[in-house]
């Protein structure tokens, strides 16, 4: 397996909607396995195909992973995903993004979401997603569209988190 590049703010390809996804074949798989493993390198519970430079609609999820996030929890290999129902309830809880390094945000989503996609062999399959899980799927469809969770808050808090990335890649620039 390889561990791929995660593009970050504001790369244009996390702009862009990507696209479906015609066949799911072995290479398909491949870039699933891919995507998995560059995730739990990275220490992350969620990663969208066009995060690692691919614009289809592919996500990776692990929500189930120990704190550290050493150790592989429950997979989910969610293919052309489409969230089919959701709550009318909304929570709040704060969000991260491999593609925003090292920022958090509370952001507002809904309690939880039906989701209907092809799993790892193409299979379709529907799932009622709530709690943690019902959130990282809504931040890993929203990558499909082009759309990070910094798009979801307010322009305030979106400067001001913004201000602090840049200040956190010229410190990493000096230091290097
Ligand atoms: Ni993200």
């Amino acid at each position: 397996m390889t561990v791929m590049k995660v593009y970050e703010y504001p790369h244009p390809i996390l702009k862009k909607k990507a696209e479906k996804v015609e066949k799911v074949d072995d290479e398909l798989r491949r870039l699933l396995d891919d995507m998995l493993e560059t995730m739990y390198v990275e220490i992350g519970v969620g990663l969208a195909a066009p995060q690692v430079g691919i614009s289809k609609r592919i996500v990776v999820i692990d929500a189930e992973r120990d704190d550290e996030g050493k150790k592989p929890g429950n997979p989910l290999y969610l293919i052309n995903p489409e969230i089919v129902e959701k709550s009318t309830e909304k929570v709040c809880g704060e969000e991260g993004c491999l593609s925003v390094p090292e920022q958090r945000a509370e952001v507002e989503r809904f309690a939880w979401v039906k989701v209907r996609y092809l799993d790892y062999n193409g299979e379709p399959r529907e799932m009622l997603a709530d709690d943690f899980l019902a959130i990282v799927v809504q931040h890993e469809l929203d990558h499909l569209d082009g759309i990070l969770y910094i798009d979801r808050i307010s322009r305030l808090k979106r400067s001001m988190l913004l201000k602090k990335l840049q200040k956190l890649r010229e410190e990493k620039t000096e230091s290097e």
